[in-house]
Formats: C-alpha cells, structure tokens, sequence
C-alpha cells in the first residue's frame, strides 16, 4: 500500500457550492495561493460549465498555481469536458474530473438513463477527456447507493478508458464506516486492473460520518481523500481538511500512511477561508475552532499549565497557533488564576490571592468570560490604596 494519501481539496468547488459560500475569482485565487502554501495535492478549482465567472476562475487558478495539480469537474457530456479541458490549457498540472451517477435512484429519477447508458456515457466520457488531458478522475455519482455490480463493471470500464484516479463519493452522507470500508475493500478486490488507478474517496457530512467514513476508506485501500477547510460543502458539508490530516498525524503509528500537509498552514488556511466567506467556524469545531486549545476548567488548567500533554492531543504550533489559551471563567481555580495575575505582572501574597480569588468566584457567577481588565479591577479592590498601573507597591515581572 502506497504510503502516501493524497489530499484533495475541493473547497473551491463542493466547498462553494454550498448556500452562502460564492466567491468571486479574486477570492478563490487568494484561497488557491493559501491551499498551495499548505502543500495540497489537488485543488479541484470549480465545474467551468457553470458559468463563466467559473471557466475564467479555472483558468486563473490553472494558470497561477504550479505546485498543487488543479482539476475542473465536468459531467460526462462533450460540452462539460470541452469546457473543462479549455479552462485548463496552461495549467502546469491539469486534471479532469468527470462524473455520472451510478445509483438506480439517480439513473432513474435524475438522468433518466439506464445502466447501459450510463455506462456508455462514463466511457465516452472518460476518453474524450483523455484525448485533452492526461489525468483524468472518473466519479461514480452515489457510489455509496449503488449497485456493487455495476459499480465494479463502470470502474473497470473506464479505467481502461485511461482514467487513473476512480472516485468513490458517499454523495448523501448516508453510508455507515465499516459499510463504506467495506466498499472500498470489494472495489479493490473486485474490479481486475485497479491496480492502474488510485481509489478515492468523496464523503459527504448528512451524518457526521465523513471524517470516519473517509478513515475507514484509507484502512481499506483508498488512497486520496477529497475535503474542503472548515469542513464547508453541500448540504452539511465534506469532510473536513484538517480533521482528517489531524487524524492522520496524530494518530500516525495506527495509519502508518502521511499526507504532504504543511499542518502549520491548517490554522491560517481555516481563518481566510472564514474572512473571505464571512462563516467562521463554531467555537468547539475540531482543529481550528476558537475552543480547539482552551481550557477554563480549574482541573485542567493545572494540568495544561504542569505539561500540556495531559490534556492536549497535539500541540497549537503544530496547525499555525502560537500557543494555548487558558481562560478565566467560572470554573476555573487559583491555580490558574495566579498563574494568570503572574503573567499580568502581579505578585501577590497568598492571602491576597485568597480574596481577590473569592471576588473573582462572584464575578465569574455573572460574567461567561474575566477579562484580563477585569483581574486588574479585582487586583486594584482587595488593594484599593495602590493604583494597578505604573505602581510600584504591586510589583510586576
Ligand atoms: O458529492 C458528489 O458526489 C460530488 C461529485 C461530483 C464528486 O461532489
Ligand atoms: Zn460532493
């Protein structure tokens, strides 16, 4: 097994195409220039039939960019690849992506096709895009609700057709992870020159399963995960970039695979994505939420502020933050707090601590958040003869 998964990014086009998510050409090349800084392998750049905004964007991208290989997504009809193809001439690393469900539920109510059909279609697509590009994916629309059959049959048709990446998505988030794992296992095992192309995996958040479902695809064979920052994509989302290469590092002697990932870039790629759309990320999301490295229960602050293994999986400067945030709240204790009025620049005696902690107790009753304005007021009330600032009597380090 190859020990190298490959990450494909699609923030720019599943990641987008979520209500409320449109960038405009400018914003998707700021986005692209930062996707490269964090060493993806793939940007898949946007769907340049959509539009022309798309077509020029591709373009940009394709033309900018020489690092990551960008790919445009096309359906299997001459128009879409033609488009693609055209968006993608000087793109130093070009790839088509060409997709077609394969799912009877698709087959029958959206393209209204049969399988005959549709797998003719998948193979004429898949040549046609061949004779403008060398790297041609080939999707299988609602892989995860489809037939295994035909599944087998569609894949090894079009890797003979020369497409050298064949893609799995889990398109409605509906498949469980050892189900999914499963998948991918009978894909690796059924379809006879699979050995010719690289598995990927495409899962989508309906769940909350498209981190685990893609982990389970990688202990299965797969070899490249698409995923968007933030997590950001249809419906509930794709799964999230930085969980999965988090996963992955973190936990690096269970998958024995890595990714290229330049994680230090993880915090800053999820903080312009969040400037350029206006949607931050909850506070408690995984990696780059605000929460992510802060602790205000008294219990854990001691740990953290003893050694922050006790309570830190991996440290902040490993995705771009530069240190932990202790924060002052109702839970936390006076450990933290002197550690707190230390870093403020306070020495204060034991009994002193004692008060200004008891003061600091009723405060927290009211307030979610002690400010460090407000430990200087909760100093300046046990000792009201001293002024806080410059100060000599209230010694700081
Ligand atoms: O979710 C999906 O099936 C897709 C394909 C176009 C890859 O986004
Ligand atoms: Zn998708």
């Amino acid at each position: 097994m190859e020990n190298q998964i490959h990450i494909f990014d699609t923030t720019l086009r599943d990641g987008e195409q979520s209500p409320g998510f449109s960038m405009n050409k400018s914003e998707k090349l700021r986005m692209a220039l930062q996707l490269q800084e964090l060493n993806v392998d793939v940007i898949e750049a946007g769907f340049p039939i959509a539009s022309d905004g798309d077509f020029e964007t591709v373009k940009e991208i394709g033309k900018t960019i020489t690092g990551s290989t960008i790919a445009a997504l096309s359906r299997t009809s001459k128009g879409d690849i033609i488009r693609a193809a055209e968006a993608l001439e000087n793109a130093n690393k070009p790839r088509i992506h060409t997709f077609i469900a394969t799912s009877d539920i698709h087959m029958k109510f959206k393209l209204k096709k049969s399988r005959d059909e549709v797998l003719e279609s998948a193979i004429k697509g898949v040549e046609l895009a061949r004779s403008y590009c060398d790297e041609v994916e080939f999707s299988a629309e609602d892989a995860s609700r489809s037939e295994p059959e035909f599944l087998y049959e569609v894949f090894e048709a079009v890797i003979e057709a020369g497409a050298s990446i064949i893609n799995v998505p889990d398109t409605v988030g509906y498949a469980l992870p050892w189900e999914y794992g499963q998948l991918i296992k009978g894909i690796k095992t059924n379809v006879p020159n699979i050995d010719r192309a690289i598995v990927s995996v495409h899962c989508h958040n309906d769940l909350g399963l498209a981190v685990a479902n893609s982990l389970e695809a990688i202990r299965n064979g797969a070899q490249q995960i698409e995923c968007t920052i933030n997590g950001i994509g249809e419906r509930a989302g794709n799964a999230s970039l930085e969980e999965l290469v988090m996963a992955i590092t973190t936990r690096q002697h269970d998958f024995s695979q890595s990714t290229r990932i330049k994680t230090s870039e993880i915090s800053a790629s999820s903080k312009l994505l969040a400037e350029i759309t206006g949607h931050g990320v909850q506070p408690n999301k995984a990696i780059v939420g605000a929460n992510a490295f802060a602790h205000e229960a008294g219990i854990h602050q001691h740990g953290v502020l003893n050694n922050p293994l006790t309570y830190e999986i991996m440290t902040p400067e490993s995705v771009g933050l530069t240190c932990n945030r202790i924060v002052l709240g109702k839970h936390s204790g006076r450990f933290a707090l002197s550690k707190k009025l230390e870093n403020l620049g306070y020495n204060v005696s034991r009994d002193e601590l004692n008060q200004i902690y008891l003061n600091f107790t009723k405060l927290a009753d009211e307030k979610k958040v002690i400010h460090d304005s407000d430990l200087r007021n909760l100093v300046a009330d046990v000792m009201p003869h001293k002024k806080v600032s410059g100060d000599s009597t209230i010694s700081r380090s």
